[in-house]
C-alpha cells in the first residue's frame, strides 16, 4: 500500500510497495497517457513529474513514490493547453505519438526550472529516445514553449478533440 498525490489528488494504492509506479498509474488509476516502452528507465516513454523532477515511472516503485507528488500527462493542464502542448502542435513535433507524453513531461519539467534553455540545455536534459528523429524539432518546440511561458509569443490554443463521451455527440 502507498499513499501519494497524483495530479493534485490524494491517492491510496492498495498494491505491493514494489509495484512500479507505471503499472499503478496505468492499471489501477487508468492514467494510460503514461506509456510503457523499455521498462528499464532508458526510453522516457513513461516519464512523469515527481516533486518537480521528470522521472521514469517504470523504475520508480510505489514504495519510493510514497508521500510524493506525481504529475502525469493527464494532470499537466486541465485543458490540454500547457504551453509545451501548444508548441508541440505548432512545431509538428508529434511523430509516432507513443513517445509524445513522455517528451512533453520531460520538456515541462525542464522549462519549470529553466524557462530559457539553450540547445545544449535541451539536449542535455531531454534524454528520451525517439527513433523517428524528432530531436531537432524538439529543440525548436521547447524554445517556442519557453517564449510562450515568458510572454514573448502568443500560444495557439489547441482545440480539445471531440470524443464519444462529449455531450451531444
Ligand atoms: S518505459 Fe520507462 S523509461 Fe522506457
Ligand atoms: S516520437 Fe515516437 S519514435 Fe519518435
Amino acid at each position: 500500500m502507498a499513499r501519494l498525490v497524483v495530479n493534485n489528488q490524494p491517492v491510496e494504492f492498495r498494491l505491493d510497495a514494489d509495484t512500479p509506479l507505471l503499472w499503478a498509474l496505468r492499471d489501477a488509476a487508468n492514467l494510460t497517457g503514461t506509456k510503457y516502452g523499455c521498462g528499464t528507465g532508458e526510453c522516457g516513454a513513461c516519464m512523469v513529474i515527481v516533486d518537480g523532477q521528470a522521472m521514469p515511472a517504470c523504475t520508480l516503485s510505489l514504495g519510493e513514490a510514497e508521500g510524493r507528488s506525481v504529475t502525469t500527462i493527464e494532470g499537466l493542464s486541465g485543458d490540454r493547453n500547457h504551453p509545451v502542448q501548444q508548441a508541440f502542435v505548432a512545431e509538428q513535433a508529434i511523430q509516432c505519438g507513443f513517445c509524445t507524453p513522455g517528451l512533453i513531461m520531460a520538456a515541462a519539467a525542464l522549462l519549470a526550472r529553466n524557462v530559457n534553455p539553450t540547445e545544449a540545455d535541451i539536449t542535455g536534459a531531454i534524454t528520451n529516445i525517439c527513433r523517428c528523429g524528432v530531436q531537432p524539432r524538439l529543440v525548436r518546440t521547447i524554445q517556442r514553449a519557453g517564449r510562450i511561458l515568458r510572454g514573448e509569443e502568443k500560444g495557439v490554443r489547441v482545440p480539445v478533440p471531440a470524443t464519444a463521451t462529449t455531450p451531444g455527440l
